[in-house]
């Protein structure tokens, strides 16, 4: 079934079907929501190179280093996931004394 699409460039112009429209296009994405995270991590597999251990292998090992320091499911998601976001940012800066963005070593 192809999807609908809403009315409005502004939201404040959506009609109660427009909303009705995006609250059922929102469950739908919401449901897989779990294997797009899944997959995001598998992706650490193949990601920057030159490390022992791939992301992912880090990944995991923190999750199970947290899992077996007996922390809470969601801490242990929470490592198991805390590197997808260097997919898109590599590297980090910060800002130093004189207002200019600098490398942060990890
Ligand atoms: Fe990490």
């Amino acid at each position: 079934m192809p999807v609908r699409t809403v009315s409005f460039t502004a939201m404040s112009e959506g009609t109660k079907e427009d909303y009705a429209i995006l609250a059922k296009t929102e469950e739908e994405f919401t449901r897989t929501h779990a294997d797009r995270v899944l997959a995001a991590v598998q992706a650490l597999e193949h990601s920057l190179a030159g490390y022992q251990v791939s992301r992912l292998e880090h990944c995991l090992q923190s999750a199970s280093r947290a899992h077996r320091d007996g922390r809470d499911e969601e801490y242990v998601v929470a490592a198991l996931v805390h590197d997808i976001g260097d997919e898109l940012a590599p590297v980090l800066t910060r800002r130093d004394d004189r207002g200019r963005d600098a490398p942060v070593s990890r």
